[in-house]
C-alpha cells in the first residue's frame, strides 16, 4: 500500500473535510501532503503539485518561506499567545501601525479576529452598533451584491449570495437587500467594463435612495467576486459607491479578504478607485498564508462612537479568544517586510502580463466564453455554447475533469464550477505559468470534449469553491 493511501485511509476514518461531499472520496483520492516548498506541495509518495490556487487564496510568498518561518520561530521563543483584552504585545502594535500606514488615508484603528468570516462579523456588528450608539437604531439592514461571498458564519452567509452555500440556511439568515452585481461577464456585447459597471450602479443608487434610512452598510468584494466564479468589475463602481454611501449616510465595507495584498495589482483593491471604505476587512494573505487571522481597519469616527464611560454600555464587547495572536502577527509582519523589500507589486505586473499572454489562446476555444484577468487572478469561463454563453449544467461537474487532469499532471487547479482559474503565489516563475496554462488548456479540452448534457432542469448555477 502506498504511503498516500495509508494516510488517506486513516484520514477518511476520522476527518470531516471542509466544502466537501465526503462520498466523493469513494472515487476521488484525497491527497495527504507531507511538505511544501515555494509553489510546490509534495505528497507522501513524493509526487509534487504546483499550488496554482495558493491553497484557497492565502499563500503569496510560497510554502515554508524561510523569511516567514524565521520570524515565526523568533516569536515562538518569546511569546506564543496572550489574551488581547487588558494586555498587549509588540507584534500586534507594530502590525497595527504598519497596516494603518499602508491602508488608504482615514483608517486609524485595527481590530482583530481569527479568520475571514469572523472579520466580516466584526464589521457588520460594528456598523450596526455604531448607528445604534449614534441614535439611529433603525439602521440595521445590509446591502450586498448578487453573486457575492463573504464567508460561512451565519451573518457572513446572510450577506453572501452564492446559492450553494446559502440556500439551505435561508431560514436562519438576516434579511438583507440584494442589488444586481456589476459583474462584467454579463455586460452587453461590445460594451466595455467601465461603462457596464457604471450602468449597473443605477440599481445600487435606487436601493440606497429607497432604503437608506434603514441601511447600516453596503458590503462588497472589491473588483473580483471570488467564490462566485472570479467575476470581475471596474473600479468606477467603487468610486460611485463611495460617493453614494457618503451621500446617503451608509457605511461602506470592503471585504478585501481575498483581493487584498497585491492580488488585484495594487496592495489593496480600493487603491484603484482612490477611495477609503469605512471598514477594510483583511485576512488570507495577511499572514502570508501561514496562520488564521483577520484585521478590520476602521475610522476614528467609528471608534469614537464607542468610546465612553463603561456604564454607558457603548463599548464593542466582541471578542475571539485568539484575537491578535502574536505568532500570526509575526507572520503578517514578515509578509509586509517581503512586500516592502522585494518590490512585489512591481514584479507582479510582469508576472500578470505573462499569465495573460500564456492563456490568451483560450479565448478562441470553442467552449470558452471568456478569459478575464485582474492582476494576479486569471479566470477562464467554460460554456456549453459560446455564442449564447449557455453554461454547462452544474450537475455535470465539468470542472472536476480539469481538477483531476491537473492533479495527474502535478498541478493544483481547483475550478469554481465551470470556471478554471489561476491565482498563484507571487513566487511563481514564467516557466511555471506556462506549465499551468498548458495543463489548464488540456484539462479544458478534456472537460469540454464530453458530449453535451440532455438535461433540461439545470437549476440555478450555484457557484462554488469546489471542483464541481
Ligand atoms: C471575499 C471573501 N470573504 C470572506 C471569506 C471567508 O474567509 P474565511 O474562509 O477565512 O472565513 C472568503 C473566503 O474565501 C472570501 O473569499
Amino acid at each position: 500500500m502506498s504511503r498516500n493511501h495509508a494516510w488517506m485511509q486513516r484520514d477518511l476514518a476520522v476527518v470531516w473535510h471542509p466544502c466537501t461531499q465526503m462520498k466523493d472520496h469513494e472515487q476521488l483520492p484525497l491527497i495527504p501532503i507531507r511538505r511544501g516548498e515555494g509553489v510546490w506541495l509534495e505528497d507522501f509518495d513524493g509526487k509534487r503539485y504546483l499550488d496554482a490556487v495558493s491553497s484557497w487564496w492565502v499563500n503569496v510568498f510560497g510554502h515554508a518561506n524561510p523569511r516567514i518561518n524565521a520570524r515565526i520561530r523568533g516569536q515562538l521563543e518569546n511569546l506564543e499567545h496572550v489574551m488581547l483584552a487588558g494586555f498587549s504585545h509588540a507584534p500586534v502594535i507594530e502590525l497595527s501601525e504598519r497596516l494603518l500606514q499602508l491602508a488608504p488615508p482615514g483608517l486609524s484603528r485595527a481590530f482583530y479576529a481569527d479568520n475571514g468570516s469572523s472579520g466580516i462579523e466584526v464589521a457588520l456588528k460594528m456598523s450596526y452598533h455604531y448607528w445604534r450608539n449614534s441614535g439611529h437604531a433603525q439602521k440595521k439592514r445590509f446591502v450586498t451584491l448578487t453573486n457575492s461571498y463573504h464567508g460561512e458564519t451565519v451573518a457572513a452567509m446572510s450577506v453572501g449570495d452564492v446559492a450553494l452555500f446559502t440556500d439551505i440556511y435561508k431560514p436562519l439568515l438576516l434579511d438583507t437587500l440584494k442589488v444586481a452585481s456589476p459583474d462584467c461577464y454579463l455586460r452587453p456585447e461590445g460594451m466595455d467594463w467601465a461603462e457596464h459597471s457604471r450602468n449597473m450602479f443605477s440599481h445600487m443608487e435606487q436601493c440606497l435612495a429607497e432604503h437608506h434610512h434603514e441601511i447600516a452598510a453596503v458590503i462588497v468584494e472589491p473588483l473580483i467576486q471570488g467564490a462566485g466564479g472570479m467575476r470581475m468589475y471596474h473600479p468606477v463602481y467603487l468610486q460611485l459607491l463611495r460617493e453614494a454611501c457618503t451621500r446617503y449616510r451608509v457605511h461602506l465595507i470592503h471585504d478585501e479578504i481575498a483581493v487584498g495584498f497585491g492580488r488585484t495589482g495594487t496592495l489593496f483593491a480600493c487603491e484603484q478607485a482612490g477611495i477609503t471604505p469605512d471598514f477594510l476587512v483583511l485576512s488570507k494573505a495577511l499572514t502570508g498564508g501561514y496562520l488564521p487571522m483577520a484585521a478590520v481597519l476602521t475610522t476614528n469616527e467609528l471608534y469614537q462612537a464607542f468610546y465612553d464611560d463603561y456604564t454607558t454600555l457603548r463599548a464593542f464587547l466582541h471578542s475571539h479568544t485568539y484575537t491578535g495572536n502574536p505568532l500570526a502577527c509575526a507572520a503578517a509582519l514578515a509578509t509586509l517586510d517581503i512586500f516592502e523589500q522585494d518590490g512585489v507589486i512591481e514584479a507582479n505586473r510582469a508576472l500578470a502580463a505573462h499569465m495573460g499572454q500564456a492563456c490568451a489562446h483560450l479565448a478562441e476555444h470553442p467552449h470558452v466564453a471568456e478569459v478575464r484577468q485582474t492582476g494576479m487572478v486569471l479566470a477562464i469561463e467554460m460554456v456549453q455554447d459560446k455564442a449564447s454563453k449557455t453554461p454547462y449544467p452544474w450537475q455535470e461537474r465539468r470542472g472536476m475533469t480539469v481538477y483531476q487532469h491537473a492533479l495527474e499532471r502535478g498541478a493544483l487547479l481547483r475550478p469554481l464550477g465551470n470556471v478554471v482559474y489561476l491565482l498563484p503565489p507571487y513566487v511563481i516563475t514564467p516557466d511555471q505559468i506556462d506549465f499551468l496554462a498548458e495543463v489548464a488548456t488540456k484539462g479544458i479540452d478534456l472537460a469540454t470534449r464530453k458530449s453535451a448534457s440532455t438535461r433540461v432542469d439545470m437549476g440555478r448555477y450555484p457557484g462554488h469553491r469546489d471542483p464541481g
